[in-house]
Formats: C-alpha cells, sequence, structure tokens
C-alpha cells in the first residue's frame, strides 16, 4: 500500500493470480528455520512475501539480509494480516544483488546522526525518509498545479550568473571559463524580464547561499519557488502568497491521503485571511511581550533593527498562526525593493512567517523607475554594468510589478512537521556537508 492516491490494494491482481515481483527486501522474520517472512519493497509499495520449505534453506536465503534485491514467483492469497490485504506466497525466488550484514548497523535506529548523513544514500530507502520523498515530490505537483490553475508560465531562468541579488555575503564564487560568476541567489531579477515576456510566471530552481552559520532552517543549495507578476498592487500581492500557500495546503492534504497521514498526521486546513502585520507594530510587539534585542542587557528593538531568525520565530511561535509581516526599513532589505509612497523609510516587502519554521515565503514590490534604480546602484555601491538588462527592463515599458520565493524545504517542514531542515531533503548541501 503506497498510500497516496487511493487504495493500493485494489489495485492488486485478484488472489489467486500468479505473479512474478522484483524488488528490494525492506524487512526480514524469520520464523524457525523453514518459515521466512520478507517485507518487498519496490517504489510503487510494499507486499509481504512468505518463503517456505527449501526455498529457505538455500546459501542465498541464510545470508540474506535487508536491502537485497530478489525476484519472487508465486501467488497471491488474501491475508488480512498483512499490509494491504494480500500475501505473495512464494514457490520459486531469485536473488538478484545481495546486501552485506552491515546494512543493520546503517540503518539501526541507534545510528548516530553523522553514520545517518554519510550514509543517506542508503537511510533514504526507509519508510520515514522515502515517505518524505514522496510527500515532496507531491508537494511540489500541488505548487505547479496551483500556479498552473492561475494562468502562470513556467520559466527556467540560469543558475550560472554575474549578478547578485541578496546581498554579497552569502555569493557562492566561480570561475566562468577565466571570468568572475556566482550560483545564482534568486532567480527573481531573471522573471521580472519573463513578465514583458509572458505575463504571470514562476520558476521553480535551485537557489544557493554561502550561509556561514548552521541552523536548522539553512541549506547551502535549496529549491526556490519563485514568482512574479505584473500589474499588480501591494496588497495583491500579499493576497497571492496567502491564496498560494492556503491552497497548496488544501491540495496537499487532499492528495497526501495514508502516506501524508503517516508523516504528519496534524497537518491542518489554513485560515484565511493571515494575521497582516507591519515592521513597525512587530518592533511594538516585541517590546509588550518582552522579546529583546539583546536579552543580557534587556534591549529593545528599534526601528531600524534586523529582528534575527532567533526572535521572530518566538514571536510568530507565541501569537501562534501565520503572519505576514510587511513594511520593512528599505536599510535592512535587498536593493530593488519598491518605497512605500506614504513612508519612504519602509519598503513594500513581505515575508509570510509560520509557526515551527519561522520565514517561509520573502517578497516585495520592485523599484520599476528607472532613475531610482540607477541611485539604488549607487547607495549600494554596485557597479550598473552586468545589470544592464535588468535595467532595461524598466527602460523599455517598465511597470509596477512583484514577486516572491518560497523555500521549499521550509515548506516541506511546515507541511510534514519536519525538525530539521535536512530531512527534507535528498542530499541535504550545507557548511560542512557536500557528501554523498
Ligand atoms: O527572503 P529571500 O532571500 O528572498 C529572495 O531571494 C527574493 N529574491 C525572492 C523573490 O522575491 N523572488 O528568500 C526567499 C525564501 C525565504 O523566505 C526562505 O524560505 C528561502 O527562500 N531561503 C532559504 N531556505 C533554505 N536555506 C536558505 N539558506 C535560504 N535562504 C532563503
Ligand atoms: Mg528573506
Amino acid at each position: 500500500d503506497a498510500g497516496a492516491d487511493g487504495d493500493a490494494a485494489a489495485a492488486h491482481p485478484l488472489p489467486g493470480t500468479r505473479v512474478k515481483v522484483s524488488g528490494w527486501v525492506h524487512r526480514i522474520r524469520w520464523e524457525g528455520a523453514k518459515l521466512l517472512f520478507l517485507e518487498l519493497r519496490d517504489g510503487t509499495g510494499f507486499l509481504q512475501a512468505v518463503l517456505t520449505g527449501t526455498q529457505c534453506q538455500t546459501t542465498d536465503a541464510i545470508n540474506l539480509h535487508r536491502e537485497s534485491s530478489v525476484t519472487l514467483w508465486g501467488t497471491l492469497s488474501a491475508d488480512a494480516r498483512a499490509k494491504g490485504g494480500v500475501e505473495l506466497r512464494s514457490d520459486y525466488w531469485e536473488l538478484v544483488g545481495r546486501s552485506p550484514a552491515e546494512i543493520e548497523e546503517v540503518l539501526s535506529h541507534d545510528s548516530n546522526p553523522d553514520i545517518l548523513l554519510r550514509n543517506r544514500h542508503l537511510v533514504v530507502r526507509g519508510t520515514r525518509a522515502s515517505s518524505i520523498l514522496r510527500m515532496r515530490s507531491i508537494i511540489t505537483q500541488c505548487f505547479r498545479e496551483h500556479l498552473f490553475d492561475r494562468g502562470y508560465i513556467e520559466l527556467t531562468p540560469p543558475t550560472l550568473v554575474n549578478t547578485m541579488c541578496e546581498g554579497g555575503s552569502t555569493l557562492f564564487h566561480l570561475d566562468y571559463f577565466g571570468e568572475p560568476a556566482y550560483l545564482t541567489q534568486s532567480s527573481q531579477m531573471y522573471l521580472e524580464t519573463g513578465i514583458p515576456a509572458v505575463g504571470d510566471c514562476f520558476c521553480l530552481l535551485p537557489s544557493y547561499r554561502a550561509e556561514k552559520s548552521s541552523t536548522r532552517r539553512h541549506l547551502a543549495e535549496f529549491h526556490h519557488l519563485e514568482a512574479e507578476c505584473p500589474f499588480i498592487t501591494f496588497e495583491e500581492l500579499l493576497d497571492r502568497v496567502e491564496d498560494l500557500v492556503v491552497d497548496v495546503v488544501e491540495r496537499v492534504m487532499k492528495r497526501g491521503g495514508s502516506l501524508l497521514a503517516s508523516v504528519n498526521p496534524n497537518l491542518a486546513a489554513m485560515k484565511r485571511p493571515f494575521k497582516r502585520m507591519t515592521y513597525r507594530d512587530a518592533l511594538v510587539y516585541c517590546r509588550d511581550n518582552l522579546i529583546y534585542k539583546d536579552e543580557e542587557t534587556q534591549t529593545h528593538f528599534d526601528f531600524g533593527d534586523d529582528i534575527p531568525e532567533g526572535p521572530e520565530r518566538k514571536m510568530t511561535d507565541k501569537i501562534g498562526e501565520p503572519i505576514l509581516l510587511h513594511r520593512f526599513p528599505a536599510a535592512l532589505k535587498s536593493f530593488y525593493m519598491q518605497k512605500c509612497d506614504d513612508d519612504r523609510e519602509v519598503t513594500e516587502s513581505v515575508d509570510l512567517l509560520v509557526p515551527g519554521v519561522g520565514e517561509v515565503v520573502g517578497g516585495s514590490m520592485r523599484m520599476w523607475k528607472e532613475e531610482e534604480l540607477a541611485a539604488a546602484y549607487k547607495r549600494e555601491g554596485m557597479d550598473p554594468k552586468p545589470y544592464y538588462w535588468y535595467t532595461d527592463q524598466r527602460k523599455y515599458g517598465t511597470c509596477p510589478h512583484g514577486g516572491y520565493g518560497l523555500g521549499l524545504e521550509r515548506f516541506v517542514c511546515f507541511v510534514l512537521g519536519i525538525h530539521h531542515i535536512r530531512d527534507a531533503c535528498l542530499f541535504p548541501r550545507y557548511r560542512g556537508r557536500i557528501e554523498p
């Protein structure tokens, strides 16, 4: 029973049918010397097989360990005790690829985190890890369906670039045939150039950040769902972020079925509208709720201070519901952000914070006047040359526009109730880990 998309037992051939099944040995249970139960796994689901008599007495059977690949021939039989309601009564089987006894040390629940991480290529075969990967695939599908249903076009900007988007300190530098270049931090700027071509657009691509600090939320390579929309207002941007998250959670709940229940039985539909709170209100909230900039000296946050992850999460967990935190000071945010008309100190920017995880989305309206952008390059000390195409976006038929980026792995953590972001990845990348 693979869980998702209905009842796998119904898809099995009827009991009494003779079948050939290939897969991996997920679990082994001996009952005496002549009765061997195998739980098989083939990616579509699990099937219990029973081997009897001389089939259990071969050298291959006696030396069989978990994760061996096998092919079995036999007859299906209804059995209420077996997962999926059927059992395969094997009458002949072959070992395809053996698995050595050491597998037990790797896949033991007592293995320390480092052993598990070094052996991630084997750990992903386990029930929980493989269920998370399956759910991540469903979540990705739900994002695409949400955006396609609303008329967005998917684009694939390059991830090898010579411009920065989110500040110089987290850039990965590389040698691009002798020219300096970077791994992209965000595809946003390229999506902006896409809107006059295709209108509302999105991409789901890796972004890279040379994050010095290792937290349970930071990766060096993450998957970034980004969208960009022409001719919208800041209010509409907030609505779109809310709609995305609420609708995708609903879709995931519909599609996830028993697979979702096995990973996170507690996922609940999200209520609209989300709480909307300005940065200035957050300062007041922190003051009133004794969330300090510096615990020791009990210093409060003042306008212009970055509210770091820790206090921000404290606030979010205390409030206990998603928050669209918006209108951050210009000085704290990236060069391209549009300033608010009624308060030039702050920007039309937004972060979506969710309990347990913190920031999952960051977005903004973009500066859309050429002169303002030119002034921003100057203010930040940026050489405008490599950004000529970004500037041209403002030169040739500019328009108000905005968009957002959602960290897929953080969202997966939120939806599946995962504590550490590395468990949301096939092979996580963060400072200190480049293998497997
Ligand atoms: O807030 P960020 O830095 O915003 C941008 O990159 C914008 N250019 C996006 C846009 O408007 N198109 O990143 C957006 C989101 C964050 O909210 C977070 O969920 C995720 O990307 N993110 C990370 N996830 C894991 N590890 C990291 N090091 C991340 N950095 C950002
Ligand atoms: Mg951010």
